[in-house]
């Protein structure tokens, strides 16, 4: 059985299984209603010039983004989430769960099943950063698990699908470099380039279809929030 089917299936990710079916959820025509095309632009535009000075001082604070395979493979990738967990965990892990994906923590910890709506506490680091105040007065009491992604060089993902629809969260997007950040989604017959992605500004992005990305120089960031369902009408009203 391959990863997801063991997560989905295998009586021993019941935890799991129970705690995904008890979150709020999207259905999927009020899913598709908004996700008109991969990356739905809202009206609302980060400070990319003030966030690129002042996430430096953060520099320090990222964590490897993964779990250990990858950094064989030489993509050492890194995050900062701006978000913490609700409740800590009852031992101390190797990684930080807010910069590992969930479904590899999820199927090394299964006792400990996490996912966006558990990390829903707005830190410091999300207070800290100007860029990002007005926006996050807007959508302060929505956010679930929210990261910044740091890239140089040919960082990036690997292709894969984040969620299933109906969906527990709403994905917010954007990159404060789109001319060397390659975003690409699966047509069902090759990857595609996302093209005219636009400085700061924040997209809705379906990450219920394939997709993959890279950065092509260094200090590409990514703005990565996730929001409860319940910000739909917020997110609608922001659509442009
Ligand atoms: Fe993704």
């Amino acid at each position: 059985m391959d990863m997801y089917k063991k997560l989905n299936e295998d009586p021993k990710y019941k935890k799991l299984q129970d705690k995904y079916r008890a979150l709020d959820f999207i259905d999927e025509e009020s899913y598709k209603k908004i996700h008109t095309k991969h990356l739905v632009p809202l009206n609302i535009v980060i400070d990319s010039d003030l966030f690129e000075l002042e996430i430096q001082k953060y520099h320090g604070d990222f964590t490897y983004w993964g779990i250990g395979r990858e950094k064989n493979e030489g993509r050492i990738r890194h995050g900062l989430g701006l978000t913490d967990l609700n409740e800590p965990l009852p031992f101390d892990p190797p990684s930080n769960p807010i910069t590992t994906p969930l479904d590899k923590w999820m199927y090394k910890y299964p006792d400990y099943p996490l996912f966006d709506a558990d990390f829903s506490k707005i830190n410091s680091y999300f207070k800290g950063l100007n860029s990002l105040e007005e926006y996050l007065k807007l959508f302060y009491n929505y956010h679930m698990r929210s990261c910044i992604l740091w890239w140089n060089g040919g960082h990036g993902f690997v292709p894969h699908i984040d969620t299933d629809v109906p969906a527990p969260q709403i994905r917010l997007w954007g990159t404060n470099d789109p001319e060397h950040y390659v975003f690409n989604f699966w047509n069902g017959k090759e990857y595609v380039r996302e093209e005219n992605i636009e400085r700061g500004r924040l997209y809705l992005c379906d990450t219920s279809i394939m997709h993959e990305a890279h950065s092509t120089a260094k200090n590409v960031y990514t703005f990565f929030f996730s929001l409860h369902p319940d910000s739909y009408d917020l997110v609608k009203e922001h659509i442009l």
